[in-house]
């Protein structure tokens, strides 16, 4: 419910059309928390404060993560606006597949629509010997590089930043003190810092017509449990997220090379589930370095590996 949300994303439409639905959802929770605190004189006073204040509830920055100057400059607006930093998903993420029985098509392949985007971003004009134009290239850079950038800033604001403001401190000291005990919901609003790494069970599993978009995605997988140190260095949990197909612009960019894996796993996996498996992954505790998967047919659960981690 307490939740400020910074939306980072290449597209105006896309984030400023996220920043709509967050503020609607939350407003509409705000009043109907205020219709039950007039019911329950007891929450009143809770539910006004709820309702009021003047900072948002979720800012939009444009953004390419590929560019970590940008990216940089996005960390930097959230932590000026919000103060703190608890919850990073660096979900953003492309498929501009290579088809390696054909090199010749890479040549033909038009331009990525994410390329061309890349030029209206704000900041100086690209020179286009700056930018890799290989579609494949950009893939690694918006779905791993960009995630390698995401995590190291995450961190970095995570370290700098209260992990919870002075009032919520002094809250939770009168609350012990008068033996007061925490809902549930407060305690999983409280849980500890994290970073969420979107990857996919084509991180997991070898799919053989997205080579390059698995490779990624199996990066991102090994990376997140490289990290698993920083849960108990940092009381940061680092996490890979691994859903099946879902129906979204990206799947529907795959196009009919998806369609026998999609069936595989039992159907595109409903976005109300991801958001199960995701708020799991975000509100469990102890987990940092695990790879969540889930797919329609067995629903979330943690992945377990053969290998083990070396030590530090
Ligand atoms: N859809 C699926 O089947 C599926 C399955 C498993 C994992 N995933 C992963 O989930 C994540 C979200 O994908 P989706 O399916 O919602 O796709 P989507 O195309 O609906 O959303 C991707 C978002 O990333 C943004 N984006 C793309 N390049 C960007 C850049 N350089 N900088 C900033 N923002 C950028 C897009 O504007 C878009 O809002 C991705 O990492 C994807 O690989 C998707």
């Amino acid at each position: 419910m307490g939740a400020r949300v910074t939306v980072v994303d290449i597209s105006d439409a896309g984030g400023t059309e996220t920043v709509r639905l967050i503020e609607e959802t939350t407003q509409k929770r705000e009043k109907d928390a205020q219709a039950q605190a007039q019911a329950d004189d007891a929450h009143a006073a809770e539910a006004g404060k709820a309702g009021g204040g003047k900072t948002p509830r979720a800012i939009f920055v444009k953004c390419d993560v590929a560019r970590p100057g940008q990216l940089a400059q996005a960390f930097a607006a959230h932590v000026n606006t919000f103060k703190r930093l608890d919850v990073v998903v660096n979900n953003a993420g492309i498929a501009n597949e290579v088809n390696f029985a054909q090199p010749e098509s890479e040549e033909a392949s038009p331009a990525s629509p994410d390329l061309t985007e890349l030029k209206e971003v704000g900041g100086p004009p690209l020179v286009r010997a700056e930018v890799d134009a290989r579609p494949w290239s950009r893939m690694i850079d918006v779905n791993l590089k960009a995630v390698v950038d995401g995590v190291r800033l995450a961190v970095e604001c995570m370290a700098a930043t209260p992990a919870r403001s002075k009032e919520e401190e002094e809250e939770e000291k009168e609350e012990k003190e008068e033996g007061a005990k925490i809902g549930e919901e407060e305690k999983k609003s409280r849980a500890k810092r994290v970073i969420i790494n979107v990857a996919s069970i084509a991180g997991l599993v070898a799919h053989p017509t997205l080579p390059v978009y698995s490779a990624t995605k199996a990066g991102v997988v090994m990376l997140s449990r490289c990290l698993a140190h920083l849960e108990s260095e940092l009381g940061i949990r680092v996490c890979a997220f691994c859903p099946s197909a879902m129906d979204t612009p990206l799947a529907r960019s795959i196009g009919p090379a998806l369609v026998k894996a999609i069936a595989d796993f039992g159907g595109y996996l409903p976005v109300e589930k991801a958001v199960e498996g995701m708020m799991k992954l975000i509100t469990d505790e102890g987990n940092g370095g695990s790879v969540m998967k889930v797919n329609p047919r067995e629903g979330c659960s943690y992945v377990t590996f053969d290998d083990h981690i070396l030590p530090r």
